[in-house]
């Protein structure tokens, strides 16, 4: 039997993008019983970037894309498949295919995944696997969240976190391989800690022998959040999964430049790089402009900190994901982008 070939993934370009409306804590503190000094304290965040009505998720997943593609020198002829990680589409069937035609990418598959803020994490995973075995040349990886949409903006809890974004990276094949491992967890049993539930209102009476049309359109509740359980599972399972990826490439946590986690809660990030003897000045973190963006976080962050000249080529990034489901993993990265 012929060995399997397997080729590298060179991570080409990334762009990103979020709405031009920010919200800062002292504007939220007008219409809920909160303040700057609590949300600052509890989370780190300042502002966030909010989604106009006239806007949709598809405005926010284009303009990454192009930002991704211009970078990259690709055209949007040469991908052969978009990732959309998004738990807000615009459409249930998914908004994927609303991207391909904006962007023009006429040959490429497209479909969406769904795992909240492990989005973006996941889709890079799989996209490497589509890369490694030869299917595919070119992926378009897209985080895009826009949370504004689901969060009950009179629930105090929940409404301060959230922000609206998003995020892309082009992954390429290559010889080299820019992606040294990663690993993937999921704990269905807490899924109910953090979730977006459907909510049933409406039942068919499917004793009677007629057809009883429903009524009432489906909806979904509010997002409901246990902060304190997924901040427990946050600040355990992210270091194990950054552990399990050391072991794997035989790599000390001295080798990682730098710690790019889910933008969740300054306080979550820290405790991660405590716990993994990492100081605070290799955190990369945005979470004070943009809050919790989901599956936006991470890619925007990465794209800020390449265009600021933070990332530079060699650095080994530990990029670790977390959230609904509960999902968790980590890719290690080593980036190879020359600025
Ligand atoms: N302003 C003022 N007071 C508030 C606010 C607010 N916005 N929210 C809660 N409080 C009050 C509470 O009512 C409570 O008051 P009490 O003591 O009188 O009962 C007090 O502040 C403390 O509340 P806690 O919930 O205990 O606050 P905590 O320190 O746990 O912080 C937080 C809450 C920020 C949500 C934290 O638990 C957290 O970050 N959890 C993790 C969230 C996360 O990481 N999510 C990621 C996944 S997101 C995804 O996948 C989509």
């Amino acid at each position: 039997m012929k060995p399997l070939k397997t080729h590298g993934t060179h991570i080409l370009s990334t762009g990103s993008a979020v709405p031009s409306l920010c919200i800062n804590n002292d504007m939220l503190s007008n219409i809920i019983d909160t303040s700057d000094q609590w949300i600052s304290t509890r989370t780190g965040i300042k502002e966030r970037r909010i989604l106009a009505n006239h806007q949709s998720i598809i405005d926010l997943a284009t303009e990454a894309s192009f930002e991704a593609l211009n970078k990259g020198f690709l055209d949007a002829q040469e991908l052969d498949l978009i990732l959309f990680a998004t738990s807000t589409p615009n459409d249930l069937f998914g908004s994927a295919s609303q991207v391909q035609t904006i962007i023009g990418a006429y040959k490429a598959a497209a479909f969406d995944i769904t795992a909240a803020c492990s989005g973006f994490v996941i889709a890079l995973a799989i996209a490497h696997q589509f890369i490694q075995t030869g299917v595919y040349a070119n992926v378009l990886v897209i985080g895009a969240d826009t949370l504004s949409q689901w969060v009950d903006w009179s629930d105090r809890t929940t409404c301060i976190l959230f922000g609206d974004g998003a995020g892309a990276a082009i992954l390429q094949k290559s010889q080299d391989n820019d992606i040294l491992t990663f690993e993937l967890n999921t704990n269905g049993q807490e899924s109910h800690q953090l979730s977006i539930a459907y909510k049933s209102n409406q039942k068919l009476d499917t004793s009677k022998q007629v057809n009883v049309a429903p009524k009432n359109k489906s909806q979904y509740q509010y997002l409901t959040m246990n902060g304190k359980e997924v901040y427990k599972f946050a600040v355990s399972s992210v270091p194990a999964s950054i552990v399990k990826c050391l072991q794997k490439t035989e790599l000390e946590v001295e080798a990682i430049t730098w710690l790019l986690l889910h933008q969740a809660n300054q306080r979550i990030l820290e405790t991660v790089a405590h716990k993994l003897k990492i100081s605070n000045n290799r955190i990369l973190s945005n979470i004070q402009f943009y809050g919790n963006t989901s599956a936006a976080s991470i890619p925007i962050a990465l794209n800020e900190a390449f265009n600021t000249g933070h990332i530079c080529n060699g650095d080994i990034i530990a990029i670790s994901g977390f959230g609904a489901g509960l999902t968790w993993g980590t890719i290690l990265v080593k980036w190879n982008i020359i600025q």
